[in-house]
């Protein structure tokens, strides 16, 4: 096993939301591998990145590894589990180059951690996934020892970096959200057009279900998931719906509950499917993404070098509102108030913005990978120390 898949006793014994387990890691390798992949072209679309020109050959499926089957099938398509976003953007503001660490907090296919990789730096790579994890680790073993992993929720992510013993890195990458392959794969339960279990863990070894929720929340309480995370509008039309079939008959299937939804709030020729926002809003619940964000932009200027830079990545309002708040606080070097005699000096101010207004996919993007389409990109830089 080239990377390490434990984490130090005392990390995982004490901190509910690191969980390794190596029968999972081999279990869901091996689902991988026999299952297969969708193909894509890659290799026309590597061309149109640019920044990948360098990377090295694609690596094939190794035969012999954590629960390979011998057979050589299928080629490994990378992009076909995740497509990075802005991938010239993320290399722009983070700069990798040898001898440099990174902290990418949202692994998932390892697309922007191979990035990083590819330009000579070391990753240390955090997901709450371990079938993501399974599917990286086997994509990225090419680059030995410089790429590591761990399974953690990355609200955990200073614990795992005390762990390994490092004090600050480079950089930090948070790619917001599910990956393309969790969306798709129905069993994960994410698709309100896919046929699947209630479930959206991101961690499946952790916490309650989308079907929990739905089933046995207060009614309240639902009405305010949906208006706070999803911001829609006939939440408490929607909720009565559920109220009222869950009477009768708990949900089990995400296509049970997109129907219900439909069935109160009909299409009427809309391109988005009436139950878009309810899922949303049931996928930030379930894994409880909001405090999650907060907690994690609370931690993240300590652990970056001088100079050092992140990079955040969100897909909708509700991410982007928090990042952007947090890298205003921290690049703001005057606070003033109406009732101080004179402005006083922020506490938080540690970070130089380099991103004004949050950068965004390019046309060409939008064209290979049309999921790029809401990526917000936000970077800011750590302050010389004296600052
Ligand atoms: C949008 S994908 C990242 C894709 C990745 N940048 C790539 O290039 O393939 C988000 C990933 O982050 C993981 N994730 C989301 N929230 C997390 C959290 N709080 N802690 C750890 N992993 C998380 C998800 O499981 C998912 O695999």
């Amino acid at each position: 096993m080239p990377y390490p898949v434990t984490l130090p006793a005392p990390l995982w014994r004490t901190n509910p939301g690191v969980q390794v387990s190596l029968a999972a890691w081999g279990r869901s390798a091996l689902r991988g591998l026999v299952g297969g992949l969708n193909r894509w072209p890659l290799e026309a679309a590597m061309p149109a990145m640019g920044v990948l020109a360098s990377m090295p050959a694609l690596p094939q499926w190794e035969s012999g590894g954590a629960g390979a089957s011998r057979s050589p099938e299928p080629v490994f398509d990378p992009l076909a589990y995740h497509a990075p976003v802005l991938p010239e953007e993320v290399l722009h503001f983070l700069q990798p180059s040898p001898g440099k660490l990174f902290l990418d907090c949202t692994l998932g296919g390892g697309g922007h951690s191979e990035l990083l990789l590819a330009a000579g730096a070391e990753v240390i790579a955090l997901d709450q996934d371990s079938e993501a994890l399974a599917h990286a680790r086997l994509r990225l073993q090419q680059y030995g020892s410089r790429f590591r992993s761990y399974q953690s929720n990355f609200r955990y992510f200073p614990h795992v970096l005390e762990e390994a013993g490092i004090s600050a890195v480079d950089g930090i990458l948070a790619d917001f959200g599910v990956s393309s392959h969790q969306l798709d794969d129905a069993p994960r339960g994410f698709s309100f057009i896919r046929e699947g279990p209630l479930d959206m863990r991101m961690n499946r070894e952790d916490g309650q279900t989308a079907a929990d929720l739905v089933n046995h929340a207060e009614p309240g309480e639902l009405v305010r998931i949906l208006r706070e995370y999803g911001e829609e509008r006939q939440a408490p039309r929607i909720v009565r719906a559920i109220v009222k079939r869950r009477e009768q008959r708990l949900f089990e299937t995400t296509l049970d509950l997109a129907q219900v939804i439909e069935s109160v709030i009909p299409r009427h020729g809309k391109k988005t499917h009436p139950a878009t926002l309810t899922f949303q809003a049931l996928r930030l619940a379930v894994n409880d993404e909001m405090t999650v964000l907060d907690e994690f932009l609370a931690q993240v200027p300590r652990w970056v070098k001088p100079g050092g830079r992140v990079a955040l990545i969100s897909f909708h309002s509700g991410e982007d509102r928090p990042v952007k708040q947090a890298l205003a606080r921290y690049s703001t070097e005057w606070l003033d108030r109406p009732e101080w005699p004179e402005p006083r000096r922020n506490p938080d101010f540690c970070m130089r913005l380099l991103t004004r207004k949050p950068v965004e996919a390019t046309e060409a993007e939008l064209k290979r990978n049309p999921r790029a389409r809401s990526a917000k990109l936000r970077a800011a830089e750590r302050l010389p120390q004296s600052a």
